[in-house]
């Protein structure tokens, strides 16, 4: 048995999954259905200064598909902003969530102004909030829209917050800036107690009919699996350079994903697209898949694992020595020409209906998009 419990800005937890701030945190019938899958904690949707935001457009769910035949990416594109409470209404929420659930209660709050940042903590912070993300990072609310300068912005909120309250404070970073690390640097230098890397991104899709946008006229958020990569790039940046613990977010479908921000040295884990897209019962399938995978490489906890992310090679310290290329097995070659079609080095020639590779240079996408395995890696001196 993997012990999967961790510790996050002072919290004890069962194990490293955050339900993420969205709908799926937005009301107490669904808090309650979070702490049932046996998620750890839960960052209940965000509350909104910004009084606008607190009504979504309908509708304000889109699944977008991109590419075609087999190399396909879904991003759930979504027009949801904030909880449709007030401030009074959101503190009761946060006070009954923290009544009735036994896992504890992060609160999440945008605001612009110092008098609203001033009340919003506050209230949170009397209502019981464990903790309380501070989301300028929202892909369509007011801080990314008017194009204000995040890393000044997020560190003032920080500063002004961190001198407010007690709870541990947890900035919630966007990966729209030039630098997300600048931006993670400067939030600790304010105190903040850990951060979130990352929101999801401010994006357009365009209807060709009418050539509007499709929600509702606007821009909206999108993410999905795919979000990952990005995300892990800078998370593996981040995580070396600040002290305080990082709540990855960001495309986690599936344990594999969590593992692999956790090896880049998160703490935790936030779910929310998957949470939407398959409902609840998602947290116990990614737990299982994390613990199966931590079991199978021989890890008995998440300290042992955390942070094993191997070293991020420079430009100069990558090896570019030629010595490898693409080998057919003729017994397994269908002669499709698949491999022909993607070949940019023209090095693929059908021989009585079999692959055959000359003057290849490595690149491996024959390999990649072999439909029967027939190619495999061969150093230069094996080449057939
Ligand atoms: C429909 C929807 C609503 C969201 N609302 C909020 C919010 O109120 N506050 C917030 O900080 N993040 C919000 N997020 C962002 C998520 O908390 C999460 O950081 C992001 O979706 C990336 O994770 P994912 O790829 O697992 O969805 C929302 C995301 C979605 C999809």
């Amino acid at each position: 048995m993997v012990d999967l419990s961790t510790e996050y800005v002072g919290l004890k937890l069962k194990n490293p999954f955050l339900a993420a701030a969205a709908g799926i945190t937005g009301s107490m019938s669904m808090l309650q259905k979070a702490e049932e899958s046996g998620i750890a904690a839960v960052v209940l949707k965000s509350y909104f200064q910004k009084s606008i935001c607190r009504i979504s457009p309908a509708p304000h769910f889109a699944l977008l598909k991109s590419g075609h035949g087999k190399i396909r990416a879904a991003s759930l594109y979504s027009y949801e902003q904030a909880s449709e409470r007030d401030l009074a209404g959101y503190a009761r929420l946060v006070a009954d969530a923290k009544a009735k659930l036994s896992i504890p209660v992060i609160a999440s709050v945008n605001c612009f102004t110092e008098q609203g940042w001033r009340e919003a903590a506050q209230a949170v912070e009397a209502a019981g909030a464990d903790a309380v993300e501070l989301n300028l990072s929202c892909p369509h609310g007011v801080h990314l829209m008017s194009g204000m300068d995040l890393v000044t912005e997020l560190a003032k909120a920080t500063a002004f917050v961190r001198s407010l309250v007690s709870i541990p404070i947890v900035p919630k970073l966007t990966p729209q800036v030039s630098s997300p690390l600048a931006l993670a640097v400067a939030v600790e230098k304010q105190g903040a107690s850990g951060m979130v890397c990352f929101n999801r991104f401010t994006g357009l899709e365009i209807d060709l009919e009418s050539f509007r946008p499709i929600m509702h006229g606007g821009y909206a958020g999108h993410g999905g699996p795919w979000s990952i990569y990005y995300n892990l790039r800078w998370l593996s940046q981040i995580a070396p350079a600040v002290k305080i613990p990082i709540s990855a977010s960001g495309g986690v479908w599936t344990g594999a994903d969590a593992a692999k921000y956790l090896l880049a040295g998160a703490t935790t884990v936030q779910l929310c697209s998957v949470i939407v897209a398959e409902g609840y019962g998602a947290v116990c399938r990614i737990s299982r898949e994390l613990e199966a995978y931590l079991e199978r490489k021989g890890f008995a906890n998440l300290t042992q694992f955390r942070g094993k992310l191997g070293k991020i090679k420079t430009m100069e310290e990558v090896d570019r020595t030629q010595e490898i290329v693409a080998a057919v097995e003729p017994e397994k070659c269908t002669g499709c020409g698949l491999c022909r079609r993607v070949c940019i080095y023209d090095a693929v020639r059908l021989d009585s209906g079999k692959a055959r590779i000359f003057s290849c240079h490595g690149c491996g996408l024959c390999r990649e998009v072999c439909p029967a395995n027939a190619i495999s890696f061969a150093s230069l001196g094996e080449r057939s």
